[in-house]
């Protein structure tokens, strides 16, 4: 006869509880599983789609409206949603500068902003500053200088350059400016501090700091 003792009989009911209570965790797991899935954007069974906004901005001077999915960037709506390739994507982190456009006559990087954000602003970008017949000052200033060689971080510099020359007009000091109390100067040092942020892996910084210099003394 086997021994059926109180030690046995402990141990079969203990296997038999645990194997219950695994199996029940087991399907609790699955239906939590199943239910974030149903909920995730994009499944077949959510019938929620993403969120969208209309954005109304005047880009170039020209009034424009464009439904966006609220996560879309001011970059890609201009690249993408309203085909103004000038402006170029670099790294897309806010640390090339390629993508600078202006937003109400201030320089900033549209990757790192969202489109919602500039619902009835004024963005200007580099196919908004001049034409190929009526270049910019600036635009001429780099063409004179060489200020590029492959191009590719050029619409971005421009834009800054022209936005740099602005802020000092305006007196906005930088983190080199050493007086604060009188008109603020055209500086080399200046200048090259403000662009700072704009990166030119073609190395063309002293023919840009050369064309925004020529225009800052015009
Ligand atoms: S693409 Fe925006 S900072 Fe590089
Ligand atoms: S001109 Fe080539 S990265 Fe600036």
């Amino acid at each position: 006869m086997p021994d059926n003792g109180p030690d046995n009989g402990f141990l079969d009911i203990s296997r038999r509880g645990m194997l219950a209570g695994s199996v029940g965790s087991a399907a609790l797991a699955q239906a939590s599983i199943l239910r974030a899935q149903q909920s995730a954007p994009g499944s077949a069974s959510s019938n929620k789609g993403p969120a969208t906004m209309r954005v109304s901005m005047t880009v170039n001077g020209k009034a424009q409206e464009v439904d966006l999915d609220t996560r879309t960037t001011l970059l890609d709506t201009l690249r993408e949603h309203l085909k103004l390739t000038g402006t170029k994507k670099g790294c897309d982190h806010g640390q090339c500068g390629a993508c600078t456009v202006m937003v109400n006559g201030e320089r900033i990087n549209s990757c790192l902003s969202l489109a919602v954000q500039h619902d009835g602003d004024e963005v200007t970008t580099i196919e908004g500053l001049g034409t190929p017949d009526d270049l910019h000052p600036m635009q001429d200033a780099f063409v004179e200088h060489d200020g590029y060689q492959c191009g590719y971080c050029t619409p971005g510099q421009i834009c800054s350059a022209v936005a740099v020359l602005e802020e000092i007009r305006n007196g906005i000091p930088s983190h080199v400016t050493d007086d604060l109390t009188g008109p603020m100067r055209f500086t080399e040092i200046e200048m090259r501090e403000r662009m700072s942020g704009n990166i030119c892996r073609c190395g063309a910084y002293s023919n840009i700091a050369g064309a925004m210099a020529q225009v800052a003394e015009a």
